[in-house]
This record gives structure tokens, C-alpha cells and sequence, in this order.
């Protein structure tokens, strides 16, 4: 949650600063705030409660001028989303100015410390108390910010990414991370010139450099003009920079004349799947090959559970990721809510692998999670996205998804791109394990290769979802039901609807409504159901029936050529033919369609959801 952007060189910084807001703007949007060293040598604030378009609005008769500057868009934690609270934060003296992604969990000892030493605070942030003792610890050890930031740091508990200006020093740049990603990139011109550029991921960055440093956990750096980077740790040791060259670019980050990234990234899934199987799924032979598994096959050989910890959509993906494992690897697989898991004192066994799911990899609760599983001697393996994230760092082994990046708030080819991933890993096990006949395990490969076109046909025969979506927009409550496979992709399509839309959904395993939710059917309520031409198909009839005569309006997902439930349905999703594993991958997609056009024809924003942020790298 909260981005934080930076810059110094010898370009202006606000249009750098402004553009890279726009970009991080999906990771919170409560306020946006910027600050700059002017040329008359002033440190200047200036933030706006809402999105950065009203930060750029009231800046029209500001004094914008400088070559260095910070910027932040805030998620709000502490204190609302005003403008008081909105970053940057000055200190005291105004000779500080600081920016802050993340929580600091001691700020009240701190505050109520300071405050005794005669300081005062403008607002109820924690990021204040970050500044402000950044500031006292200058003075009273007298040394420079770079020094002080080393030394304030360790009195600090808790997560920050954090970026400071200096009105005395305006030629360096001074930032650090702990929990919260943090990402340098570094510009080196023919001339011998050097540009620095801070992001909290490198979508402000792509379009500068492809250069970048991703800061490690417990560093701390001082940038300059002259092309000094210099990075220590919490104890002051010298670090070394280790340069990275980004796998992004600038296309990837556009709209690419969508109306939302959300509507592009479902159009997306076909394209960015076949990224995810390449080089990983072998056609020609129906093999799987998967490093992550492969580097460590004793572990998985001899593994005696699984156990997935992921949140919101991906804890989703993780329980289809469960049926597959199970029914594939015979593994007993336990799905946990990663922000349980890490407050519970849970057993884990030396044979233990413990896998992260996580688009972002930055997830505050997952990443505690493996923390813990890590402590307690478990394998970790991770499944994330974000390349150079803080949970593939943390973890012993992984793939990674390759869908490029998602920046809807509401996951879609992150979803589809984890139960591929997690189809892949199960077979990959399952291989190892010797689980599955080779007739199985081949016809298994060579279906998971056919998903993207099937994906490709779903899109195309769906188009029309928005003209019936407008007939759904008054509704105030949705249930979702599926079986077996199915069951998870009901939660998701009921979590995309109600992110996006407001509108109350509830997902179930369509044999569970007998036990209490049938209570709700009525004729004003729209009953989602997966009802592929597969496994249980004639007791997910049956469910259906019960709805309809009890006055539910029916909208189903059915195979192609099903004529059954759709006789039966007021509205019908048509999908391809596939293995009952790999159904959710396409059942997924018209449910993903239905939240998006309900959501734009209500008016809703739906690539920026009221009250969320897309990583949420705070509890
Ligand atoms: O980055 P992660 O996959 O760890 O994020 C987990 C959830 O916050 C995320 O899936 C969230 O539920 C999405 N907004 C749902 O669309």
C-alpha cells in the first residue's frame, strides 16, 4: 500500500515525480503529496486529499521548480485520509521531508518520547514520528542525514520504505527499506552524468532506465549528483549495489486503448498464460519441466504435506491449487489464510513444503507467513509475479508467473496465471512422485497446453456479456456456487463482484445452499452457477432446480452444446470443453466480464476500487 517515487539529475522533478505517481497510483489513492528543493533553494510541500489528479490540480500556481524531489500516494493506516495526513511529512524544522510506505508499530512509545523532548506533530501519522526522530537524532548526535537515518532506523519497529529530501543538502537523496519494497533505478549518460529514480516497483522507472536496484531488507542508500550510490545496513556495514536490468517495458504499463487496465488484463489471459507455459510445458513431447522443482526433487520426493498460505484471490487460486495437488501427487494439502496462519502457533513438519502464493509478492500477512515457516524449518516455495519481490527472495525455491504486470486492482491474469502455475507444479510433483500413470500425466500436459486458445475462444463468444450486465446493476446481493474445482472459482467471481461493483455476493459449494443460504432466494436474486458438462454435473442440475423453484434467476457457466442447463437458465456463459482441473480456468473468464461491465455501467472506477489498494504490504 502507498507508493513512494524519487528523483534527482538535472531534469525537472515534477513532471517525473507526477508521472510516476499516475503509475503507482493502484498500490492507494486516500492522497497524493509531493516535495521538492526549488531552485531558490526552498523545501517545498504540496499533497491534496483524493487522487493525484487533484494533487496536480492544486499545484497549478506552485512553485515547481527543482532537479530533486520526492512523491507519494497514500493508503490510508493511521489517521484519515486528509490533507494533514497526506505525505510528505516535514519535520519540525522543515528541513526534513519524508515519505513513508508502510507501518511503524512503536510510533506511539516514539511520539509520546519525542513529545517529552519538546517536539510537536502536525498530524496522527506514524510517518510524522519517522521524520521527526530522523530530525532529533541529527541534532543530538550532530551528524549528517545519511548517518542520522542509520542510527534513527534501529530504534524503529515495524515496516517502512521511506524517502527523505534535506533543504541544506539538495544534491542527495537519501532512502530505505524494511518490509516495504523499495526500488533504485540508476541512469548513467554518455556525458558521464547520473539520474537516480525511486519507485516502490519499477513502473516510474521503466521509461528512464532498464538499470535498477532492488534495496534489500534492513538498507539504507544515499544517492547523489555526482553518481555516488552508497548502501549500508541497519549496522552501518557497507553494502555492495547489485545492479539488475528490468524484464519490463513501457507497453506493458499502458492501457494499450482499453478503457481499464482491468478489461485489458482480462483480454490479456490468453497471451500472457502462453507466456507462463513457455519453456515449461513441452508440446512435442507432453513434458513438464520446472526448475523450482527439479533443483529440489529429494524435497519433494520425500514431502509429506503441503501446506499453501496466500490471501484474497490467491488464497482462491491456492485451493484449486489444493484439489489438483491432491488428486495428482496424493500430498495431503492444507490452504491457509496467510494473515491466520502467521498469529497461530501452527505445526509444521521437517517433510514440510510450505508454498506462497502471491501476484505481488510483497503481501505484509504471506510474507510474515513464510517468515514463520521459514523459522520453523519448512522448504519454501514461491509463486509469485512481481519479479525481484520481497517473497521470491525469501523463499528456497519457485516459479514465477510471467503474465507481466497486473495493475487492476482486481486480479485477474495474476488468478488464471497461479492455477496454471499450480497446475504446472502439481504435474511437475506428480512426475517426481511417479503419481500418475504416464498415459495420465501426458494427457493432463498436452490438455494444460490447449487452455490458452480455449481461453482465446471463451473471450470471443462472451463479447455480449455487456449488454445484459446493465439488467444486474440494481441488484444488491449475488450468490456464486460451484462444486468440486468449481467451488473456488465461485468465491472469485463473488470477490470480483463485490470489489468492483459494491454489490454483496457470496460464494458457496452449491451443496451447501441447502444448509442455510437458499434462505436468501428469492426472484430479485441472481444465482451464478459453474455447471460445466463434467464430474458432477447431474447433482449441480439437481442444485439448480431447487433454485429455480424457489424463483432465483438462474445465470449459468455450461459447456459448449450443453443444452440442459441452458433450457434451465436465464442468462447463459458458454465455455469449451476441458478436464474438470483445468475448468476453472475458462469458467473464470465470463464471471470476470460479468463483475467488470455491472461494475462500469453502476459508474464505479474499476481499476481503483474505493478502500483498496492492489499490495497490501501492511496487516
Ligand atoms: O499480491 P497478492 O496476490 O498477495 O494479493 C493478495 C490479495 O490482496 C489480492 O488477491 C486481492 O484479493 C485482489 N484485489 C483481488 O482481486
Amino acid at each position: 500500500m502507498c507508493g513512494i517515487v524519487g528523483y534527482i539529475g538535472d531534469q525537472q522533478a515534477y513532471p517525473i515525480l507526477i508521472r510516476g505517481l499516475h503509475r503507482l497510483e493502484y498500490r492507494g489513492y486516500d492522497s497524493a503529496g509531493v516535495s521538492l528543493i526549488s531552485e531558490k533553494g526552498d523545501l517545498n510541500i504540496y499533497k491534496a486529499k483524493g487522487k493525484v489528479a487533484a494533487l496536480e490540480e492544486s499545484c497549478k500556481s506552485q512553485d515547481l521548480t527543482g532537479t530533486i524531489g520526492i512523491a507519494h500516494t497514500r493508503w490510508a493506516t493511521h489517521g484519515e485520509p486528509n490533507q494533514v495526513n497526506a505525505h510528505p511529512h516535514y519535520s519540525e524544522s522543515r528541513n526534513l521531508a519524508l515519505v513513508h510506505n508502510g507501518i511503524i508499530e512503536n510510533y506511539k512509545s516514539l511520539r509520546t518520547q519525542l513529545e517529552e523532548y519538546g517536539m510537536t506533530f502536525a498530524s496522527e501519522t506514524d510517518t510524522e514520528v519517522l521524520v521527526q526522530l530522523i530530525e532529533y537524532v541529527k541534532k543530538d548526535h550532530n551528524c549528517d542525514l545519511f548517518t542520522a537515518v542509520q542510527l534513527a532506523l534501529n530504534y524503529v519497529v515495524g515496516a517502512y520504505a521511506i524517502a527523505i529530501l534535506e533543504k541544506d543538502h539538495p544534491d542527495q537523496l537519501v532512502c530505505a527499506r524494511k518490509g516495504s519494497p523499495l526500488v533504485i533505478g540508476v541512469s548513467k549518460k554518455a556525458d558521464g552524468r547520473t539520474e537516480f529514480f525511486l519507485g516502490s516497483d519499477a513502473t516510474p522507472i521503466v521509461e528512464y532506465t532498464n538499470q535498477v536496484v532492488y534495496l534489500q531488507d534492513g538498507e539504507i542508500a544515499i544517492m547523489d549528483r555526482t553518481g555516488r550510490l552508497e548502501i549500508v545496513d541497519l549496522k552501518s556495514t557497507p553494502q555492495t549495489p547489485k545492479m539488475a536490468t528490468l524484464q519490463l517495458n513501457l507497453d506493458q504499463i499502458e492501457k494499450g486503448g482499453f478503457p481499464h487496465f482491468m478489461l485489458k488484463e482480462i483480454w490479456e489471459q490468453p497471451n500472457a498464460l502462453r507466456n507462463c507455459i513457455r519453456g515449461r510445458i513441452n508440446p512435442a513431447n507432453k513434458d513438464i519441466i520446472l526448475t523450482g522443482v527439479l533443483d529440489h526433487k529429494e524435497r519433494f520426493l520425500n514431502c509429506r504435506r503441503i501446506i499453501i498460505c496466500a490471501c484474497g484471490t490467491s488464497w482462491h487460486s491456492a485451493l484449486i491449487g489444493k484439489y489438483f495437488i491432491e488428486e495428482a501427487c496424493q500430498i495431503p494439502v492444507e490452504v491457509e489464510y496467510a494473515s491466520e496462519f502467521r498469529y497461530r502457533n501452527p505445526v509444521i513438519l521437517p517433510d514440510d513444503i510450505v508454498i506462497a502464493v502471491s501476484q505481488s509478492g510483497e503481501t505484509a500477512d504471506t510474507l510474515a507467513a513464510i517468515e514463520l515457516a521459514k523459522e520453523k524449518g519448512a522448504f519454501l516455495y514461491g509463486i509469485c509475479n512481481v519479479i525481484g519481490s520481497s517473497i521470491p527472495r525469501a523463499t528456497d525455491s519457485g516459479t514465477y508467473l510471467h503474465v507481466g504486470p497486473e495493475i487492476g486492482v482486481a486480479s485477474t491474469k495474476a488468478f488464471t496465471g497461479q492455477v496454471i502455475t499450480l497446475s504446472m507444479l502439481g504435474l511437475a510433483i506428480a512426475k517426481v512422485r511417479k503419481s500418475l500413470s504416464d498415459e495420465m500425466y501426458h494427457m493432463l500436459v498436452e490438455e494444460l497446453y490447449k487452455i490458452p486458445d480455449k481461453m482465446q475462444w471463451t473471450l470471443e463468444n462472451n463479447k455480449d456479456i455487456d449488454k445484459f450486465a446493465e439488467r444486474f446493476t440494481y441488484c444488491k446481493n449475488f450468490l456464486y456456487l460451484g462444486r468440486g474445482y468449481n467451488y473456488p472459482v465461485a468465491l472469485e467471481g463473488a470477490l470480483k463482484l463485490k470489489e468492483i461493483s459494491y454489490i454483496h455476493a457470496e460464494g458457496y459449494p452449491a451443496a451447501e445452499m441447502k444448509h442455510g443460504p437458499i434462505a436468501l432466494v428469492d426472484a430479485e436474486m441472481p444465482v451464478v452457477v459453474i455447471a460445466p458438462k463434467r464430474g458432477m454435473y447431474d447433482k449441480i442440475v439437481s442444485n439448480i432446480q431447487e433454485i429455480k423453484s424457489r424463483g432465483g434467476k438462474i445465470i449459468s457457466v455450461v459447456t459448449e452444446g450443453d443444452v440442459t442447463v441452458k433450457g434451465m437458465s436465464d442468462y447463459t456463459f458458454t465455455i469449451p470443453d476441458t478436464r474438470d482441473c483445468y475448468v476453472p480456468l475458462l469458467a473464470v473468464i465470463p464471471l470476470q466480464l460479468l463483475s467488470y461491465y455491472v461494475a462500469v455501467t453502476k459508474g464505479c472506477n474499476v481499476d481503483q476500487p474505493r478502500n483498496l489498494a492492489k499490495s497490501v504490504t501492511v496487516e
